[in-house]
């Protein structure tokens, strides 16, 4: 599955590991505690379902969609919840799960909206992190990758819906 327009970032490989190597983590930091993950869709759901299999803990999962970019690339600053979650936040663990913090616009809001919930804790998980990108500060609690700032895609990530299914990371070439 190799497209002439992508260029390899990160390899199935390399991405298998880091994802063993956060979930040992996660799974240390919350022992004994039940965790609720929420992942953001659509981009985190490839990671999401990698990331709790590797968790040996109680878990439960739940999803929220959110609109920052439309079927554009540049980040509009403008955050729409699209899908909430269905589970009441309140009182429980979560960790909100990423495919990629860019300018920290979406997970700003996010953040904002689940502490007016009053979580027991809130914590953050991303597989990357666009740090150059940002314009917001956020707190990353799990960081799988810091990327240069190029527009990638695979394993979850899109471009106008496309190559989520690619199983490697790569970076989208004569990207305008
Ligand atoms: P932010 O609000 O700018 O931090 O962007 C957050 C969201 O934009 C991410 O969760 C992704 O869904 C999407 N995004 C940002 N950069 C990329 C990229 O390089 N490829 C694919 N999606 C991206
Ligand atoms: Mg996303």
């Amino acid at each position: 599955m190799l497209d002439p327009n992508i260029e390899i970032l990160l390899t199935e490989e390399q991405i298998r590991e880091k994802v063993v190597e956060i979930g040992r983590e996660i799974a240390r930091d919350y022992e004994g505690r039940e965790l609720l993950a929420v992942a953001i869709l659509k981009g985190a759901v490839i990671f999401t379902a990698d990331l709790i299999r590797e968790l040996d803990i109680s878990v439960s999962i739940d999803f929220m969609a959110v609109s920052s970019y439309g079927s554009s690339t540049v980040s509009s600053g403008v955050v729409e919840i699209i899908k909430d979650v269905d589970i009441d936040v309140g009182g429980k663990h979560v960790l909100v799960v990423e495919d990629i913090i860019d300018t920290g616009l979406t997970l700003d809001y996010l953040l904002t909206h689940f502490r007016s919930r009053k979580p027991a804790s809130l914590r953050v998980c991303t597989l990357l992190d666009k740090w150059e990108a940002r314009t917001v500060e956020v707190p990353i609690d799990y960081r799988g990758f810091f990327i240069p700032n190029e527009y990638v895609v695979g394993y979850g990530m899109d471009c106008d819906q496309k190559f989520r299914n690619l199983p490697y990371i790569g970076i989208l070439k004569d990207f305008v």
